[in-house]
């Protein structure tokens, strides 16, 4: 067989060069350049087999109307918090990719999720290139796995994987991880990038065509992104993050893409010595050890996709001992906060260019959607005039650097929630009030300026 020509590919970016590079001139990567050598086309290249998304012999383009509507029959995974964020079950011939850092609990929920799926739907598959069949069993006895067509392979060739596909016909395959698995048509090493997208591809395949869902485990980078080509992220139908503190029992699964589903959306589990076990009413376990009437603690109604959410908001101000004064974000973006202490300084009158400045969200929940703003420039405002924020008070609502407040989407939804949770006093945006209706539960108070705001709520 004549040998392909070679390339080299940049880890970081995906680009092609004949050339090994010490610089990527696309992405500007030192030392990125690796030699991938794939098969000749004609041998085993896209050309030799086609394939068909559908499974059946592609036929050309087919008019729209013509095209009957199929209605997507969810199946669940047995695990209500996992189901929501796949946008309510699992999509028959969907491809998911779970990402997440090392020991945060992927390979639990997914064998949670495919003990139950098996127990309930059909024969799963469970491929792993990190465990041996023996691991995966010890963990499955602490999770309490009964007797179901659980079927398990240690194996890191695709070719392999695919065969053990055939055989045994599951409803459901799970590979552990994407980065572990190789192809023999490619010499370079599993997790490359040309490995990792030619297995996303392979495996796309396989569920669209065998009609098959699928779901991959990624690793994550330093920076939190899905190791390998940001092609991997386009290739499948939803992407899933694994969010949690290592010091916290809770974790967040988040979908950040979904084909199938709202984006944002979030399922809340605990770590718990038997799994991961779902939590049904997570406002209630983050605002569980909040101190009451202390200064620099708010109670926020922030939303996560469709769901509202009740977190504390943590800020202390004390005096700065050295020259300069610090700023420590926990859980907030650090220019956020760099931002709202300019408008307290310049629109409220609060003095903190000599003052340390320190604020957390409790729990280790990290939140970037602006409704933020309100409660921590109440919490700052508190703790620096040492008055506790009154009780029974919740707050949302961005702040703009006039000093204004803005209004914010769903404001219903967060009423509701702070409602649920026994909340008898909300402070959000004069225009929210406007547009949603007093069910006579919490009083409303409307603000529309900082000022107005922290006299409302300190006490
Ligand atoms: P794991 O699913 O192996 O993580 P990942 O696949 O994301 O790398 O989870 C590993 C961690 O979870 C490990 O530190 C132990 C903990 N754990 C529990 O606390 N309880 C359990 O029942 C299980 C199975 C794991
Ligand atoms: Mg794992």
């Amino acid at each position: 067989m004549k040998q392909a020509k070679p390339v080299f590919v940049c880890q970081e970016c995906g680009t092609q060069q004949p050339k090994w590079q010490g610089k990527c001139h696309d992405c500007g990567a030192f030392n990125s350049f690796v030699e991938e050598r794939a098969v000749e086309p004609g041998v085993g290249g896209p050309t030799a087999h086609r394939y068909s998304l559908t499974g059946v012999v592609p036929q050309g383009a087919i008019k729209y109307a013509d095209i009957e509507a199929s209605k997507a029959d969810r199946i669940s995974t047995g695990i209500n918090e996992f189901d929501r964020v796949l946008g309510g079950g699992i999509v028959p011939g969907s491809l998911v990719l779970l990402g997440g850092e090392p020991g945060i609990g992927k390979s639990t929920l997914l064998l949670q999720a495919a003990a139950n799926f098996a127990a309930t739907v059909g024969p799963v598959l469970y491929a792993s290139g990190e465990e041996s069949e023996h691991q995966i069993k010890a963990r499955g006895d602490r999770l309490g796995i009964g007797d179901a067509p659980l079927y398990l392979l240690a194996e890191t060739c695709i070719e392999r994987i695919l065969e053990e596909v055939g055989r045994v016909k599951p409803a459901l395959m799970i590979v552990d991880s994407v980065q572990t698995v190789f192809s023999l048509k490619f010499q370079s090493a599993p997790g490359s990038i040309g490995q990792v997208r030619e297995a996303a591809t392979q495996f796309l395949f396989t569920a669209k065509g065998h009609n098959i869902p699928t779901f991959l485990v990624g690793h994550v980078t330093k920076d939190g992104n899905i190791a390998g080509p940001k092609a991997l992220e386009h290739v499948v139908d939803t992407v899933l993050y694994f969010e949690g503190e290592r010091h916290h029992s809770h974790r967040v699964v988040r979908a950040v893409k979904n084909r199938f589903g709202a984006v944002s959306e979030l399922g809340v589990f605990e770590m718990t010595g038997a799994g991961l076990r779902p939590v049904p009413n997570p406002s209630a376990m983050f605002l569980a050890e909040r101190p009451a009437a202390t200064p620099g603690s708010a109670v926020l109604c922030c939303l996560e996709g469709s769901r509202p959410l009740l977190v504390e908001v943590q800020a202390l101000v004390s005096s700065s001992s050295y020259g300069t004064s610090r700023r420590m974000a926990v859980g907030i973006d650090q220019n956020r906060l760099s931002l709202l202490l300019a408008v307290l300084e310049k629109r409220a009158g609060l003095h903190l260019v000599s003052d340390d400045v320190f604020v957390n969200i409790a729990g280790g929940m990290s939140i970037d959607e602006p409704a933020v703003d309100l409660a921590i420039v109440a919490s700052v405002a508190s703790s620096m005039r040492n008055r506790p924020i009154m009780t029974g008070t919740a707050v949302f609502g961005e702040v703009g650097l006039g000093g204004e407040i803005r209004g914010v989407s769903q404001a219903s939804l967060r009423i509701r929630e702070a409602e649920q949770m026994g909340f008898n006093r909300i402070v959000l945006p004069l225009s929210n009030v406007d547009a949603s209706e007093e069910t006579g539960k919490a009083e409303l108070v409307g603000v529309r300026t900082v000022g107005e705001a922290l006299d409302m709520l300190l006490a």
